[in-house]
């Protein structure tokens, strides 16, 4: 089977600005892929080319093998930019929707969705009425209204208050199960890191690192250990030892070893630890190292 986005040497220009430069990757069923960069990093640009807004320069995109005009039932796209309908209220805007898909209105999905997104007391309102945090969801009831089978979010979670985007995070979840797939754009790191099977790291256009969250996490981040002490020590050498003082000892370590190997290896009294600070590596760290200036 053809997957549901294949991209290869996708470049893009504005005049003479290389937004996408000979970017590359694919994504599975069922997988969710955060493309994540910095602001003016191509994403926006790279979703754009998949939904036809922006022509390519060069390069190819496939969904499900087929290029994307012929394409459009099977992808659902949840913009950055909230688009204002606000003469028409929540429900009427998704029968248009439904309509310009050429489906009828499956009522009951309809209500389930406007449920899932905590907007169906509000579905008689006026677009105009709605507050931000309710146009974005409900922007995301409208990509899902068809039932595509890749789903492209461009910050979906900007500006959804924090139960929201907890919400919002598990029924993504959900719909990864069901097999849909998902790109995923967003500058929170932590939702990226908890939604994310595979993240590509854009830098100026240039997708320079593509890999599993896990194994970025492993690679790019590490575990720091701060020993507060209740009486000063002599003097330590250890691999994983950054700094000592009379009162702290400062450890940076792989975030996969654990604990009881520095314990093994420092032999430390116990009754010289008043407290442990531990901070897990975290993608906020993998994105610091790996777009630091070179
Ligand atoms: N319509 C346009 N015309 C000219 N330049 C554009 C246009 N849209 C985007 N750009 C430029 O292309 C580059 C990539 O922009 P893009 O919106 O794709 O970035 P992004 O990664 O989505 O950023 P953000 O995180 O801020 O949303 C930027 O330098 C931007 O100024
Ligand atoms: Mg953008």
């Amino acid at each position: 089977m053809e997957p549901p986005l294949r991209i290869k040497n996708l470049t893009t220009k504005y005049d003479k600005l290389v937004a996408v430069d000979d970017v590359s990757f694919e994504i599975q069923p069922g997988e969710v892929f955060g493309l994540l960069g910095p602001n003016g990093a191509g994403k926006t640009t790279i979703i754009s080319n998949i939904v036809t807004l922006q022509a390519p320069t060069s390069g190819t995109i496939e969904v499900f093998g087929k290029p994307p005009p012929l394409a459009k039932k099977e992808v659902g796209f949840v913009p950055q930019e909230l688009i204002h309908h606000g003469f028409f209220s929540v429900e009427e805007i998704l029968k248009f929707h439904a309509s310009y898909f050429g489906l009828s209105l499956d009522r009951p999905y309809l209500k389930y969705l406007l449920e899932k997104l905590h907007l169906w007391h509000h579905r008689k309102k006026m677009v105009s009425q709605l507050s931000g945090g309710m146009k974005r969801r409900l922007l995301i009831v409208k990509a899902l209204l068809h039932k595509p089978k890749l789903l492209l979010l461009d910050e979906p979670t900007a500006g959804v208050d924090i139960e929201l985007r907890a919400s919002l995070w598990q029924f993504i979840l959900e719909l990864k199960k069901e097999n849909l797939s998902i790109l995923l754009t967003t500058h929170y790191l932590e939702e990226a890191e908890r939604l994310s099977d595979r993240i590509g790291i854009l830098d100026h256009g240039h997708l320079g690192k593509i890999d599993t969250t896990q194994k970025l996490l492993e690679k790019h981040s590490s575990k720091k250990v701060t020993l507060a002490l209740t009486k000063p020590l002599p003097s330590l050498s250890h691999p994983f030892l950054k700094g000592q003082s009379d009162h702290h000892l400062d450890f940076q370590m792989p975030n996969d070893t654990p604990l009881s190997k520095l314990f093994a290896e420092i032999k430390i009294p116990l009754d010289a630890i008043q407290d442990i600070n531990i901070k897990v590596g975290t993608l906020e760290d993998v994105m610091h190292n790996v777009l630091k200036p070179k």
